[in-house]
Parts: structure tokens; C-alpha cells; sequence
């Protein structure tokens, strides 16, 4: 995002400030969809990621369909636009409640995680009396060499079911008459730069999809998950056309409609929070503080996974070249809350702008009102404009929920 006036942005909308460039997020969702063009592809944005209303309703108008993960999800989906018929729902605890409302809804599936929730799919579904479309999310036992907070294929992990236990869960399926086992569904962990471990197990799944068709069962959807790794840092991005050949190749000609469930790949390098200087400061033993107004309630991915985020100056009122190493932290009351650390800054002052780079996947999404701190507005720029997509939540907004009972 270049030309952009942060301090008449900071004067709009106060800061922290979210900021999104939708082209780029028009573009990475086009790019993914393109490697797919000669074959039937579905690409589910996962809400997960971020799921601001705008940003659903700009997926939808591109096309995309959507991985859900809560029935509040699924929601949002449809309220910014979504057609049904491309809204998937996932998640390994999904309340009845959630159930029932997605089978009315009429989204295109449920993903079941386990057999007792299979049970409780197609137990809803009877009393519906509704025949529901469903995957299965297999756990194929590979490790994506990702943070272990956010790898979800092996055993130990708690999401979805083994292969044995995914083929007695299609046989019951098949003999139902309320459930339509239509897709197999796997996905192993998050920020994935390496994909041999994804197109392995898209080999495994395909080969148990091969096992499934020849016992009748009419699989369409190969769901492949998301994960796909951005650049936060040296990172190298995955290939995509590698990723698509590498999931085509794993097909071995079956005749299926693929589905990603992408996220980060889609709105991480998209974003940034904007944010001021509130002070500097220099502890006793020589450490280098920059206090600003965002914090981990804001963007907890420092303090969650120790993740790293570019950072730059968006806007410094008197320059100089006093370089020195220093930690960016937020006025929250706990040592982890930190947005940087140990990168080289100039000398700054009260009312300076820093830009955290690449926070559009997992920032406001994760965001909190710890410290009784208000979520910060959001904004788009499309086409060199700006245009607000969130308000800054007000003193009112955190506490009408307990107001009334003091
Ligand atoms: N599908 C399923 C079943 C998932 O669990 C996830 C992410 C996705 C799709 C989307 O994955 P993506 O394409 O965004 O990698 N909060 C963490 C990431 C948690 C990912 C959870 N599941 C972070 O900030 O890195």
C-alpha cells in the first residue's frame, strides 16, 4: 500500500488501526483460483482468518465459498452475501444447536470430526427430516512441521478421525437415509511453506477415496484444508502451481471438485496495524523500550505463537538516524505483551506511526478486550480509496452485557 496519509487515517479513526488492501486480497484469491481454472475447484475462504463482513461480501463477489467453523460463522457468510450452496462447516465440537441450524440453512456440508458427532448429524437430520450432505475430516497421521499450536495431523492431535475409523464412519453413512456422504475432508496445520507434507496426505486421502468409490459410496468434494504459509519474515511462499499440480497429481484422474480451505493465504499480507508512539523508555540494564497504543488484545500472535511481524515507520516526526536495537510492547499489564522484539528503530516520539506488517490473517480476528482495552476500527482501501469496514467499539459496547445486573 503505497500514498497513504497514515496521520489524516490516524485522525479519521484513532489508532490501533486495521488496515486492508482489498486488491491484493481480489488478487491472492484469483490466484489460487486460477491454478485450479481447467478443473472443478471450490475455493472456502476460512472466516477463521479474518471475518469481517466486508471482506466476506468482496470473497463472495470474487466467487468464493466458505470453510465455517461456528454457526456465528456461517452467519456472518450469509449476511455479507454467501450463497449457501458454497458454505462448508467444520469444527471438531459443533453444539446440536449448530447443527440443526446449519442442515436449515441448507449449506452445502457438514464436516463430521468423530463418530459420536456423525451420530448426533444424522440423529438432527431425522428429525428434520432432511437428507444432509457430509464429509469426514480425516486425520492422516503426517507432520507439517509447523508450530505445534497449529498443526492438527497426527494422532496426538484432537481433529478428526483415523482412516479405519473414517471407513466404518462412510459404511454407516452410506446405509442412513438421512446422511449423503459427498466429500472427504483432511487438513494438517497452518503456515505451511513446505507442502510435501499436504500433497502426501492429499496421496493417502485420494488412495481411501479410490477405497470408498469402489464400495459405492459417491464422493464428489476433495477437500484439501487450508494452510498455505505467507511471508512474515524470509519465509519462501509455497509454489501454488506446484501446490495445485501436486493435489491434481494426487487425484490420479478421479473425477472430484476441489476444495481449499484457505485463510491466511488470502488476507495475511493484506493487512497491517497502524499504530502510535506513546513513549520510549530505557530500563536500568541499558533495554530499550517503545511503549505504543496497540497491544496484544490487538494482535496476540507475538505473544501466542512468538510469531514475527515486519515492522515499519509508517510516519516519524523528526527524522534521525540514532538506529538502535529495542522491543515494541503495548500498555497491557503483562510481560508477553509485545508486538516486536529486538529490532532496530530510530530514536521516536510521542505521536510517531508504526506500521506491524501482515497482520490480516489472525489479527482482529484474535483480537480481545482485555484490560477492558475496545477492539479498533477497520478499514479497506480498494482502487486508491479509503473506506471504513469497523467501528472502534465504544465503553458502552464492552459493558452492555453486565450493566444491567449491577
Ligand atoms: N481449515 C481448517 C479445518 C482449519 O483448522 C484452518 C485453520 C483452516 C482451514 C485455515 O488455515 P489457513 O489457510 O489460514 O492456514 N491462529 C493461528 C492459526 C490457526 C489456524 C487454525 N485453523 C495463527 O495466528 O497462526
Amino acid at each position: 500500500m503505497t500514498n497513504i496519509d497514515y496521520n489524516a487515517l490516524r485522525a479519521d479513526f484513532d489508532t490501533p488501526l486495521y488496515i486492508y488492501d482489498f486488491d491484493m486480497i481480489k488478487a491472492r484469491y484469483k490466484a489460487i483460483k486460477d491454478q485450479f481454472i481447467a478443473h472443478k475447484s471450490l475455493i472456502c475462504y476460512a472466516l477463521k482468518a479474518n471475518s469481517n463482513l466486508s471482506i466476506l461480501k468482496l470473497l463472495a463477489s470474487q466467487g468464493a465459498g466458505f470453510d465455517c467453523v461456528s454457526i456465528g460463522e456461517v452467519r456472518r457468510a450469509l449476511l455479507a452475501g454467501a450463497k449457501p450452496y458454497k458454505i462448508i462447516f467444520s469444527g471438531v465440537g459443533k453444539r446440536q444447536s449448530e447443527i440443526k441450524q446449519a442442515i436449515n440453512f441448507g449449506i452445502l456440508m457438514l464436516n463430521a470430526e468423530s463418530p459420536a458427532e456423525l451420530e448426533s448429524i444424522e440423529q438432527i437430520a431425522k428429525e428434520l427430516n432432511k437428507i444432509v450432505n457430509i464429509s469426514i475430516r480425516i486425520n492422516p497421521n503426517i507432520d507439517a512441521k509447523t508450530h505445534p499450536y497449529i498443526s492438527t495431523g497426527l494422532n496426538e492431535n484432537k481433529f478428526g478421525v483415523s482412516i479405519d475409523q473414517a471407513r466404518i464412519m462412510y459404511l454407516n453413512a452410506q446405509k442412513s437415509a438421512h446422511l449423503n456422504p459427498i466429500g472427504v475432508h483432511f487438513h494438517i496445520g497452518s503456515q505451511l511453506c513446505d507442502i510435501k507434507p499436504i500433497i502426501e496426505a492429499a496421496n493417502i486421502v485420494s488412495d481411501f477415496t479410490s477405497e470408498l468409490i469402489a464400495a459405492g459410496i459417491e464422493i464428489k468434494f476433495f477437500d484439501v484444508g487450508g494452510g498455505l504459509g505467507v511471508r512474515y519474515d524470509n519465509e519462501i511462499e509455497p509454489d501454488l502451481y506446484e501446490y495445485a499440480q501436486g493435489i491434481l497429481g494426487a487425484l490420479k484422474g478421479k473425477d472430484l471438485t476441489i476444495l481449499c480451505e484457505l485463510g491466511r493465504y488470502i488476507v495475511a499480507n493484506a493487512g497491517e496495524l497502524l499504530t502510535s508512539v506513546l513513549y520510549e523508555k530505557q530500563s536500568q540494564n541499558g533495554k530499550r523500550f517503545v511503549i505504543v497504543d496497540g497491544a496484544m488484545n490487538d494482535l496476540i500472535r507475538p505473544s501466542l505463537y512468538s510469531a514475527h511481524h515486519g515492522v515499519s515507520l509508517a510516519s516519524i516526526q523528526k527524522p534521525n538516524e540514532n538506529f538502535s536495537t529495542t522491543d515494541i510492547v503495548g500498555p497491557i499489564c503483562e510481560s508477553g505483551d509485545f508486538l516486536a522484539k529486538n529490532i532496530s528503530l530510530p530514536q521516536l516520539q510521542n505521536g510517531d506511526l508504526l506500521l506491524i506488517k501482515s497482520a490480516g490473517a489472525y489479527g482482529f480476528s484474535m483480537a480481545s478486550n482485555y484490560n477492558t482495552r475496545p477492539r479498533c476500527a477497520q478499514i479497506a482501501i480498494e482502487d486508491g480509496k479509503v473506506r471504513q469496514i469497523g467501528k472502534k467499539e465504544s465503553f458502552e459496547d464492552l459493558i452492555q452485557n453486565e450493566k444491567e445486573f449491577l
